[in-house]
């Protein structure tokens, strides 16, 4: 059994690796795949695979995967990432790859946020491809907001065009463990769809109150609308066609397109879900003591 997880130089990937490695698969059996390598050395140090993967270059992934029995493909970030995940189910095809986990977005069927618009596509390339799959539908990650935490402490304020929309949000870890839970026994998850969430879905403005609570501070949901939340987070620094899309997320948000009741985190992983109290606290140990 030879699992392949690509993004394991980021966030999320390095996760599912972690996970892999606590639900006691043999690290020899492990790869992590990423552009970026250098940043995964002390995985190596610990018996993982280490292999160079770009989704833009086909024979990396061609080798990447020759012996895989399984590939998490984690969904990537670049304006062309459809052709890049395209081109990825098309090496593990190739490749004869029994499994394919792909990292998607919570309600793909129904999104009509424009984040979503790639993961549709690639869902759609998976089904045609005859490779098994299962579709790991993320709501968003707590980390999105906590994150921010320190600039939201300095303006007491958290920013948003979500409304009183409510969000399923879970924490990386948590996606990152079901991730783990099906590509380390695939066979029984071939063909599904996990519409993956917390278990509490927490409007923004529940998010600021329980910032303040812990933190001390007030800090107070300010909601704006959309193209002038997109201007601010511009005026923040995030590239202009990123403001965009956040925005329309948030706009998705407030329209429940974010929210799942379905259960499937918590079924898979075994446990609740991190809770908002949870993920607040855990950010906030994490910040700098002044
Ligand atoms: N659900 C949510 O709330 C949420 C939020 C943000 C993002 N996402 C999605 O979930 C994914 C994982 O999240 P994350 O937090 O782990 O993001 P992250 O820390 O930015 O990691 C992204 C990973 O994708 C890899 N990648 C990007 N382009 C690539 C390419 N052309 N070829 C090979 N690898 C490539 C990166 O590799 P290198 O670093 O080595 O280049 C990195 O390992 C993101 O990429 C995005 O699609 C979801």
């Amino acid at each position: 059994m030879t699992l392949v997880v690509t993004g394991a130089t980021g966030h999320l990937g390095r996760l599912v690796v972690e996970s892999l490695l606590a639900r006691g698969v043999p690290a020899a059996q492990v790869v992590a795949a990423g552009r970026a390598v250098g940043r995964i050395e002390d995985l190596a140090a610990r018996g993982v695979q280490v292999r160079a993967v770009d989704y833009d270059d086909t024979a990396s992934m061609d080798a990447a995967f020759a012996d895989a029995s399984a590939v998490l493909l984690v969904s990537g970030l670049e304006p062309d990432r459809l052709r890049q995940h395209k081109d990825a189910i098309e090496a593990a095809r190739r490749a004869g790859v029994g499994f394919v986990g792909y990292t998607s977005i919570v309600n793909a069927d129904t999104s009509g946020l424009r984040l979503a618009e790639d993961h549709q596509a690639t869902e759609a390339a998976l089904r045609a491809s005859g490779v098994p799959y299962a579709l790991l539908r993320n709501s968003w990650y707590f980390e999105n907001y906590t994150a921010n935490l320190p600039l939201v402490l300095e303006h007491g304020a958290l920013l948003g065009s979500a409304g009183e929309g409510r969000v399923s949000a879970a924490s990386r870890a948590d996606y990152a463990e079901a991730a783990a839970v099906v590509l380390s026994s695939p066979a029984e998850h071939a063909g599904r769809a996990y519409e993956l969430g917390g278990d509490e879905a927490v409007t923004l403005a529940e998010l600021a109150a329980e910032i303040s609570a812990q933190a001390g501070r007030v800090v107070s949901y300010v909601d704006l609308p959309e193209d002038e939340y997109a201007r601010t987070l511009a005026g923040f620094g995030v590239p202009e066609p990123m403001a965009g899309v956040l925005a329309d997320a948030d706009r998705g948000l407030s329209r429940g397109e974010l929210h799942t009741g379905s259960g499937d985190l918590r079924r898979l992983i075994g446990r609740p879900a991190t809770t908002l109290k949870e993920a607040v606290a855990s950010a906030l140990r994490a910040l700098p003591t002044a």
